[in-house]
């Protein structure tokens, strides 16, 4: 899989470069290549923002650069997606549909946004990671890219993903590693006693009560 990240802050992407993207990215499953939109504006300053027209609070960032800096990158197969609170709720069904891309193109906006004919003219899938706003698309980015790669083969084991909140429609149950005893705190007895029929009851109890408390609308939807 290809991704091209468009931002005015490639800066911003060096969490990529760490953990599992890192190994993804340097086994070859994944290039992520950074486009600084700015090197793309035709303003004799670099500019790549102005006021919205019609009036409103802060700076839109302009056409100009962002279309270009699409059309540098963009091929026949590409699927073009835009971090915005504006759009669709992420979930984990999307992230493994992108998975299945060869080529994305992400649009990172700034600032109070882009020029809507951005939108007009390419129509990017407009995603957004929550009900909250942030300073701008980068970090958005990263979440749907990081979860997104987690689904392409080779990048983590499968049984991870079987085990994983929302994959069983139920959050993760407890887990627990070595020492046995940690500050008076022991790990569950059925958990040490190889009883393998035991210890599927016990998760899947545990995530059954974590859900009730945390999650109960993932119940409803079964
Ligand atoms: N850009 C700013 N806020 C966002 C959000 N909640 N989701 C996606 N992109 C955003």
């Amino acid at each position: 899989m290809i991704i091209d990240i468009l931002t005015l802050f490639p800066e911003a992407f060096s969490a990529l470069d760490t953990s599992i993207i890192a190994r993804a990215k340097g086994s070859g499953k994944v290039q992520i290549n950074l486009i600084n939109i700015r090197d793309f504006s035709t303003d004799k300053h670099k500019k790549c923002d102005d006021t919205p027209f019609g009036g409103g609070a802060g700076m839109l960032m302009t056409a100009q650069p962002i279309y270009d800096a699409i059309m540098s990158v963009k091929r026949e197969n590409s699927k073009i997606i835009f971090p915005s609170p504006s759009g669709k709720t992420f979930s984990v069904s999307k992230a493994k549909e992108l998975s299945t891309y060869e080529h994305i193109i992400v649009i990172c906006g700034h600032y109070e946004g882009i020029d809507q004919r951005i939108l007009d003219l390419f129509q990017p899938e407009e995603i957004s990671i929550g009900d909250y706003v942030l300073t701008g698309g980068e970090l958005p980015a990263m979440v749907i890219i990081d979860s997104t790669l987690r689904f392409v083969e080779g990048v983590i084991k499968k049984e991870s993903l079987d085990e994983e909140s929302f994959s069983t429609g139920m959050l993760e149950y407890p887990q627990y590693t070595r020492p046995q005893n940690f500050k008076g705190l022991e790990v569950p007895f059925v958990l040490t006693n190889g009883n393998h029929a035991e210890i599927k009851k016990w998760q899947k109890q545990k995530a059954l009560e974590k859900t009730i408390v945390n999650r109960p609308d993932l119940l409803d939807k079964k």
